[in-house]
């Protein structure tokens, strides 16, 4: 079997060391890859780095390539299975997104017809900034896949969204691109399902289908300036958005407030309260899939005070006084007209995990539930990753420890499996 071959070109800035363990994850997951490193990319790391780790020349030079051959730069991009750009900088991104041809990597990107992936890395103000993000929507339109940026303290001390996604991350996100392609398999991981879904009119699994997906806590206001929350970051529901648009789908994500940046390509939609999420999610239907893995608040304040509760010397502390939330999952899962036909639950559990995933998905109604333990020791909320079961009306499935944007393309394509028989939702 030859293997999939991916072209990567290294792009300047920082993070460009990154790469390096990039190539190595690759080629231990068995695939072959081509280096390009553009001139800024030079400036923090070498070719040589990049020569040993990936076993193959590396190249850099426009010029170099032509002198070989006219269409040296056209074979070089169109001999790979998927083109990365790890990291791709606010200025690479620029001219890709321009269609600029100035040097090596920006003429690869132009002459290609193969998919494309870039892991964007800079510095926050850069990653906000209106022509980023302007650029990022153009790409994102032709269809250029998008991993990260991750949030945290960056190289110049400032935090925020714009550190380069981990490479594990990227190699998941990889995966995911290659396995969304139409092909005959070879090259895939035993982490892939052996049987691939079948692939919708623009080749990709889920293309022409509508998930909807729910994500992060909601904030239950007490009064104007206090409220009850919970944990959720909000991280493994919006890797799943993503996995889903990976593949093809039109993703609707209904997110309570989380730190995160909105997806590429995916529509978002904010809300804070359970009741807004299950408005929104409403609004948003029909759709082919939903995923609710927002950890829903299960009770509200039964009166919001309008102005902020003062302390009163002497009085005792008000009592807060609960209702029940609406249970959007249970909602959604309700036989009828407008019921997805694939219904996702999730549950968070801190003790006798499976029994209570059993007996929870019988309780809402939905099709499947992903468990996962989120007890402290775990640090499965708020953290990279995950430890699931997933439970079907067939039984228990264990998944080991992974990333979640592991689970999430694990997950995205079981859906795209399941729903390949299904008719589009109207
Ligand atoms: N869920 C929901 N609406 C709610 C509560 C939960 O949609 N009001 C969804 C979650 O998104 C998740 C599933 O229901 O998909 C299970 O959530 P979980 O918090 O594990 O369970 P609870 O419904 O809170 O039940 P319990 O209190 O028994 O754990």
């Amino acid at each position: 079997m030859t293997p999939r071959r991916v072209l990567l070109i290294v792009s300047g800035g920082i993070a460009a060391y990154k790469s390096l363990e990039l190539v190595r994850l690759l080629a231990k997951a068995g695939m072959a890859v081509t280096c390009v490193l553009t001139e800024g990319g030079a400036r923090f790391v070498t070719a040589l780095s990049l020569q040993a780790l990936s076993g193959e020349a590396v190249h850099t030079d426009l010029w170099s390539l032509t002198g070989e051959s006219e269409m040296g730069h056209i074979a070089l991009s169109r001999s790979a299975d998927l083109v990365v750009v790890a990291p791709a900088s606010a200025d690479l991104l620029a001219r890709m997104a321009a269609g600029l041809a100035s040097d090596l990597a920006t003429t690869l990107l132009l002459a290609t017809d193969t998919a494309v992936l870039v892991a964007p890395a800079m510095n926050v103000r850069m990653w906000t900034h209106p022509a980023t993000v302007g650029n990022l929507a153009t790409l994102a339109a032709r269809g250029v896949a998008v991993v990260g940026p991750d949030e945290g303290v960056m190289a110049c001390n400032e935090f925020g969204p714009g550190r380069l996604a981990e490479p594990p991350a990227i190699l998941a996100a990889i995966l995911a691109r290659l396995d969304a392609r139409p092909g005959d398999g070879a090259g895939r991981l035993a982490a892939a399902p052996a049987h691939g879904p079948d692939h919708g009119p623009d080749g990709r699994a889920l293309a022409g289908r509508h998930a909807l997906v729910t994500a992060g806590p909601t904030h239950e206001a007490i009064d104007p300036v206090r409220y009850l929350a919970n944990r959720s970051s909000g991280r493994q529901g919006t890797a799943i958005a993503e996995a889903l648009a990976a593949l093809g789908a039109r993703v609707t994500l209904v997110s309570g407030p989380t730190a995160l940046p909105d997806p590429p390509g995916v529509d978002v939609r904010r809300v804070e309260s359970a009741r807004q999420m299950l408005a929104a999610c409403e609004a948003a239907l029909p759709a082919d899939v939903v995923v609710c893995a927002a950890a829903v608040g299960d009770w509200r304040a039964a009166e919001v005070a309008a102005h902020k509760m003062k302390k009163t010397p002497d009085a005792a502390p008000p009592t807060l006084v609960l209702v029940a939330n609406p249970d959007i999952l249970a909602t959604l899962a309700r036989p009828g007209a407008s019921r997805p036909p694939l219904v996702v639950g999730f549950a968070a559990e801190t003790q006798d995990l499976e029994r209570h995933a059993v007996a929870k998905r019988l309780r809402k109604g939905c099709d499947w539930i992903v468990a996962n333990d989120v007890g402290a020791h775990t640090g499965t909320m708020g953290g990279d990753s995950n430890t699931v079961l997933l439970v079907t009306a067939h039984g228990t499935e264990a998944w080991d420890r992974m990333p979640k944007h592991e689970v999430a393309r694990r997950l995205a394509l079981r859906i795209a499996d399941a729903l390949a028989e299904a008719p589009p939702a109207g």
